[in-house]
């Protein structure tokens, strides 16, 4: 079982990968060799995995002695009831998930997830017991025009009244999947920006976008932040590991 309260956190944000079950255990497997290959030590780090819903049983079941929790991707807004296709938060708590990524930009964008879905998810997430990640960012047309305070001030203002943990991970839309991260001065600025409007709650902030083996480190290193949601990168385990290392 995981014990979630370590100073780094990170989260490996599968996304709709690998394509099949064996190739997601395969992943796992590889995980579990290169974690041990280079003696990452699991009780220093909050090691999350967000992998397809589908496979979370399975994973769950392969992981139990390890020292890593599970999310899912995303949850229903209502947590029971006749919504063909959807999974309750409830659901995903009683399969072994401890978390709940809530609002990933890919979400907000191809499936028109809205501020006011997003903070119903949140609470659904909270009343089944999982913590919510809450996923924020600008696009690259609002960072262009410098709208980046307003749209974040805009998607965390609901998060105000929620007075249980919950981690933000800040998100710029134009550095997710396209291999440039954007610049430390700039998380730090960010991460200052959101810890201030939360400063009296018991928040995480990770970044997430373009993570990788290269600026993980340097990223690791700044002060206010407490980790990292990886997407692309974490599909390839030995470059994981080197992220988590
Ligand atoms: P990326 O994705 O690491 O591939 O940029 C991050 C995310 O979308 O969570």
């Amino acid at each position: 079982m995981s014990q979630y309260n370590k100073s780094k956190t990170i989260i490996a944000n599968w996304k709709m990968n690998p394509k099949s079950y064996s190739e997601a255990i395969n992943l796992l497997d590889a995980y579990i060799e290169n974690i041990n290959n280079n003696k990452i030590n699991l009780n220093n780090i909050n090691f999350i995995i967000a992998p397809p819903a589908i496979y979370l049983q399975a994973i769950f079941l392969k992981l139990q002695k390890f020292n890593i929790c599970l999310s899912a991707q995303n949850i229903c807004w209502e947590n029971q009831g006749a919504f063909t296709g959807e999974l309750s938060a409830s659901s995903f708590k009683s399969i072994g998930c401890e978390f709940a990524i809530i609002g990933h930009s890919e979400r907000r964008i191809y499936n028109k997830e809205i501020d006011e879905l997003i903070a119903k998810k949140c609470l659904v997430a909270i009343n089944a017991g999982l913590t919510p990640i809450v996923c924020v960012g600008e696009t690259k047309v609002e960072f262009d025009n410098q709208e980046t305070w307003r749209v974040l001030t805009r998607q965390l203002e609901f998060l105000k009244n929620i007075n249980t943990h919950f981690l933000v991970a800040y998100e710029p839309v134009w550095a997710i999947g396209t291999g440039v991260s954007a610049d430390l001065a700039y998380i730090a600025k960010i991460t200052d920006y959101i810890r201030d409007i939360f400063n009296s709650k018991n928040i995480k902030i990770l970044y997430g976008g373009s993570v990788n083996e290269v600026n993980a480190k340097e990223i690791f290193q700044l002060q206010n932040l407490d980790g990292a949601l990886v997407g692309g990168a974490s599909l390839d385990a030995e470059q994981f590991a080197k992220i988590c290392g």
